[in-house]
């Protein structure tokens, strides 16, 4: 039984893409309790923190709104970690769990030491009983090693201190994070101490539905979330594999799409052909959960993962032979224009982006190549492709201008699905194209019937009459 009636106030460790809508989100339904956002990166803190709202470090539709409303009144950002987490009865854990560089499980396994640095902070610095929730991606059997941690501090330092742990998997997808949080699928809370499940719950009753929010055992929970991002992306390589079976077919990929997602047991979302998944989880994820069947004697299973991410990466390899194949096998002294850095439309994030990896692909053929997105910074584009360049002496620039990327160049690629490209207006692109001129479509944003009405040659994904 633990000695908490209500929760008052929360703090959560890591102002990233997941801890800052999530955060904000909370302190918006919630006006009675104090939520302080806290990080070690300063500059980061700050830009939570500045008057203009344009300048957060996350874009997400309707975070800036929600940020204008209660920053301040009960939502704070501060890098004063140890202070807030002593003030709160509540803290999630949302710090990166990147993939691992070093040592056993490297390229593979989540590096899950910035988690047990926190939870480290924590058990320093909580006060009372506290309840600390792993908000981020983690190994299943994490909350083993944050219950021991916590609990070792709990018995050499202050017997008053006590914690409980939960799973609370985050479901956002980025771009759509605050409707995802407002109106979420489930929430889902893993652990075995009813009075801190009861406690979260509470908190989430405040604006979701009680038949939305489902708890289990702490090893589920972190499973869970495992489990919902490979299926996910496995549906993404499983159609990707189609998109390549159409071209060479004469099947159309929309076609086939409609054809099988209205089958209810299949379903109409996340068959979108495309350059493959991007973003900070899919790829960190697949690694893991292939690393943890290893770890845990199963070789067959991380086999079958393993194939997602190998049709990920051929998926991105293969629109960069096709580009190199229509322009003649050479791409020496051509210009091509990339649509698009993003990961996905609507977030300026880049984190595995397959922009990065078919731009470093151009550039290895000494291409030029202009790049434009309507939201990503040029410095992240910078870090994205830098070290690379410097080794292949090949260039690459930044526009801000589509139109003015385009000029003179032999070949555009879209690679984000930004809807500013579903308007653009082709007949104006040819005529400041170098002829022949090809347009390679890897979202399916543009009508064919309309393209192939301008001189431009198209090519576009899953296409078959390409
Ligand atoms: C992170 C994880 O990557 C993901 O696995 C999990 O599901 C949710 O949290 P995200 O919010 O996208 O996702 O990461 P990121 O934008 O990198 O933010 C993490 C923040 O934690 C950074 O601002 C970083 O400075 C901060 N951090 C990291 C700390 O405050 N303390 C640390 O010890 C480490
Ligand atoms: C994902 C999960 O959706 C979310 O539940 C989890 O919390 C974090 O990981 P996110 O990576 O932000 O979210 O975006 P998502 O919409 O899943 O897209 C991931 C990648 O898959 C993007 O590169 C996107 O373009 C691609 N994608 C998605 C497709 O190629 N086709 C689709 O049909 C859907």
């Amino acid at each position: 039984m633990i000695n908490l009636k209500k929760i008052k106030s929360i703090c959560c460790i890591g102002a990233g893409y997941v801890g800052g809508p999530t955060m904000a989100v909370i302190a918006d339904k919630c006006p009675n309790i104090r939520v302080n956002v806290v990080d070690i990166n300063q500059e980061r803190i700050d830009s939570w923190n500045d008057l203009d709202l344009s300048k957060l470090p996350v874009f997400e539709p309707g975070l800036a709104d929600i940020i204008g409303r209660v920053r301040n009144k009960n939502l704070f950002f501060s890098t004063n970690v140890g202070k807030f987490i002593s003030k709160s009865e509540l803290v999630f854990i949302s710090v990166n769990t990147p993939t691992k560089k070093y040592g056993i499980g490297a390229g593979k396994a989540s590096d899950i030491s910035s988690l047990e640095e926190c939870t480290r902070q924590v058990a320093k610095y909580a006060t009372g009983h506290t309840i600390v929730i792993e908000k981020s991606t983690i190994p299943v059997k994490t909350a083993a090693a944050v219950k021991a941690i916590l609990e070792t501090t709990q018995s050499d330092n202050d017997l008053n201190k006590t914690f409980s742990v939960l799973s609370n998997p985050e479901f956002l997808a980025e771009g759509t994070a605050i409707k995802d949080l407002e109106n979420p699928d489930r929430i889902l809370i893993g652990g075995d101490d009813n009075d801190a499940i009861n406690l979260l719950k509470d908190i989430y009753l405040n604006w979701v539905d009680i038949n939305k929010i489902i708890t289990t055992n702490l090893w589920s929970s972190e499973l869970s979330k495992l489990a919902s991002n490979a299926f996910l992306a496995q549906r993404i390589s499983s159609i990707n594999s189609f998109s390549a079976l159409c071209e060479e077919t004469g099947a159309n990929i929309d076609e086939l799409k409609r054809a099988i997602g209205t089958d209810k047991r299949i379903g109409q979302y996340f068959l979108n052909a495309g350059p493959g998944f991007g973003g900070s989880c899919f790829q960190k994820d697949i690694l893991n959960l292939t690393y943890l069947s290893e770890h845990f004697g199963l070789p067959e299973v991380a086999a079958y993962w393993e194939q997602v991410i190998n049709i990920n990466n051929w998926q991105q390899y293969r629109i960069y032979k096709t580009v190199l194949n229509k322009l003649f096998g050479t791409l020496s002294n051509k210009k091509i224009s990339i649509f698009g850095f993003a990961f996905k439309a609507d977030t300026n994030d880049t984190r595995e982006s397959p922009a990065i990896k078919i731009c470093k692909y151009l550039l290895d053929e000494n291409a030029s190549i202009v790049i434009h997105d309507p939201r990503v910074n040029e410095s992240n584009i910078d870090i994205d492709l830098k070290d690379y360049i410097k080794l292949k002496f090949s260039k690459w620039e930044v526009s801000s201008d589509f139109e003015l990327a385009a000029k003179d160049s032999d070949a555009i690629i879209i690679l984000t699905e930004w809807d500013i490209y579903q308007k653009i207006d082709w007949f104006k692109i040819e005529k400041l194209m170098r002829k022949p001129a090809w347009v390679f479509d890897t979202r399916k944003l543009i009508e064919p019937n309309v393209i192939k009405k301008t001189n431009l040659n198209f090519w576009q994904i899953g296409y078959g009459l390409n």
